[in-house]
């Protein structure tokens, strides 16, 4: 830590070399009147910033050192030529160099001593100094309450010491889930019960094991003992969770970000970062479908309103920020961002755009783009690492299955996506995985070569192993097969195959099932739906008589063992 006192500026350099100017501000006591009630008036004020070319993001803390407050409005001036773009946690106002911060319903009540936490875009030319001083309703903040004991300053948990390697998956066997493997085995998956999958952390209760289950201690000790290199865990639980379908909505809601922060991502974090599992290599995947999602489905007829709030209110960039914050903090723990498939952001229009959000969301952390160590894809989903028959041209581009994508499969979407991302300035050493945990297609129906037909749409139809009615199903889909075993470093760029999804667990419920989980009934997981405009209005493709997302369906799991491809021996 190298300070500046003429500022009252603290520098520190992470990882990435970024500088994060953390600016502590000071104390005010302010006593009115002799003869009125003595009101003790005392803040203090965090500011730090991540920032590019003309860009920055702001995070701000404000922690009420004073009386009990029903409201607040928080000001400052820039010292330079800020201008706020965008702010969320507030109601953000600027008038020249004089910014307005005034809070929301949910988070004006701030009693002795609790803390809440804003922030901002904001575009500038020239210097980017930190503003010197700030205000909460009025009052100067300079770090003390009334009583004047100056309140130290937080010692900021050092990273754990340890390694930090390109590709966590090399060099050792993955973690194998003690309870997944039981089921498994108990539905006659003995021969692929030995196969590393990750453990969902789909709810706060997860944590410390659900039901009675294990939770991730528990994983952790698990992983420790069988001499795991790697264990695997799904970080899944942001507010307003899956805000383009109803079979996996969570626990909190959409403006629930501090109970994210406070009761989900801080014990994991606490928890992984135990010097116990310091040699252990944790790999997070963190908020399927989140990102996507805000690039798909928050305008036109794809838009959902679920997903146009999570946009506007900011909560799953900043949910999935705070999740990167913490975790690439932990030297053994890496971070894997998911970025749909090559049937979602496959398309030109959706491409660059998921691109240029995955950047600025990784930005805008305390590490920049090095809080990411790669991204992963098919997430529980169905697409194929490989189309063997199909090629992508000027003829297949138009037929219905294809319908103009450039992308046929995951290995090349994968590859194409990952340059992408590097050109729109992330590091050239992060790596794709690819769940293959269902995309198999073999069986029967398995195309076994090229096709003559004249008819574009009966070619293409011919030749794809992916047997789903339209590359938009996602839901326990009928025919699939378990994909490629997991395996570390399948190809140039990518860091592995592996099994996110659990084989055997559903994707959501066939009919509504009344549940505690937060988990709605998604038509798309009814075998008799017809679709609607995310899936080409297609039948759902889904198997029947399916249990909520998350729960054991043997049926399904005896289908993906029938259709493995390569077959389980
Ligand atoms: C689904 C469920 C979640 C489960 C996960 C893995 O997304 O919503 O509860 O843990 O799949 O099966």
């Amino acid at each position: 830590m190298r300070s500046n006192p003429h500022r009252g500026l603290a520098l520190r350099m992470d990882r990435a070399g970024v500088a994060i100017a953390a600016l502590l501000l000071g104390l005010v006591s302010v006593l009115f009147g002799m003869g009125r009630a003595h009101a003790a008036v005392g803040c203090q004020v965090t500011y730090s910033v991540n920032q590019w070319n003309n860009g920055f993001t702001a995070n701000i803390g404000i922690t009420n050192l004073g009386d009990p407050l029903s409201s607040w409005t928080l000001e400052w001036d820039f010292a330079g030529n800020q201008q706020v773009t965008q702010g969320w946690s507030g109601t953000f106002a600027q008038s020249g160099k004089h910014v307005t911060v005034k809070s929301l319903s949910y988070n004006g009540s701030l009693g002795t001593n609790a803390s809440t936490s804003l922030g901002f875009n904001a575009s500038y030319s020239g210097t980017n100094d930190a503003p010197t001083s700030f205000s909460v309703n009025g009052t100067t903040c300079n770090g003390s309450s009334g009583g004047g004991t100056p309140t130290p300053t937080p010692t900021p948990t050092p990273p754990q010491s340890g390694s930090h390697v390109d590709n966590p998956y090399v060099g050792g066997k993955g973690y194998v889930d003690t309870e997944w493997s039981a089921e498994a085995k108990a539905d006659g998956g003995t021969a692929i019960a030995n196969q590393p999958t990750a453990v969902w952390l789909d709810r706060i209760a997860a944590i410390n094991g659900a039901n009675g289950g294990m939770g991730l201690r528990a994983h952790l000790d698990a992983a420790v003992s069988q001499g795991a290199s790697y264990a695997q865990f799904v970080i899944y639980d942001l507010p307003g969770r899956d805000c383009a379908a109803l079979a996996s909505n969570g626990e909190l809601g959409a403006t629930d970000l501090g109970r994210y922060q406070t009761e989900y991502i801080d014990p994991i974090a606490s928890i992984m970062s135990d010097s116990k599992y310091a040699n252990l290599k944790i790999i997070t995947y963190i908020e399927p479908d989140s990102l996507p999602n805000l690039v798909t489905n928050v305008s036109g007829n794809t838009a959902t309103t679920a997903c146009q709030t999570m946009q506007q209110n900011g909560n799953y960039v900043k949910g999935v920020q705070y999740a990167l914050n913490k975790l690439h903090a932990i030297s053994n723990v890496y971070t894997y961002l998911d970025a749909g498939h090559h049937g979602w952001l496959g398309w030109d229009s959706n491409f660059g755009p998921a691109a240029q959000l995955f950047a600025t969301v990784a930005k805008g952390t305390t590490a920049g783009v090095n809080s990411v160590d790669g991204f992963v894809i098919n997430t529980a989903n169905y697409s194929p690492t490989t189309e063997p028959y199909l090629p992508v041209n000027s003829q297949t581009r138009q037929s219905k299955w294809v319908d103009w994508n450039w992308y046929v499969d995951e290995s090349t979407f994968g590859a194409a996506f990952r340059q992408q991302l590097i050109s729109d300035g992330f590091s050239s050493s992060i790596g794709m995985v690819i769940d293959t945990s269902r995309n198999g297609w073999g069986g029967a129906a398995r195309p076994t070569g090229p096709s003559s037909a004249s008819d574009i749409n009966t070619q293409v139809n011919a030749e794809r192993v992916d047997r789903r009615p339209h590359v938009g199903d996602w839901c326990n889909q009928s025919g699939a097969g378990l994909g490629a075993r997991p395996t570390a470093s399948p190809a140039a760029g990518f860091d592995a195959y592996a099994w996110v999804k659990p084989p055997g667990e559903s994707d959501g419920s066939s009919k509504s099932i009344p549940n505690d989980e937060g988990k709605g009934f998604d038509q798309m997981c009814d075998p008799n739906y017809g679709g609607n405009v995310r899936n080409g209005n297609s039948p759902s493709g889904a198997l029947p008589d399916a249990p909520l997302s998350g729960h054991w369906f043997s049926a399904q799991f005896h289908q993906l063992m029938q259709n493995a491809y390569p077959s389980v021996s």
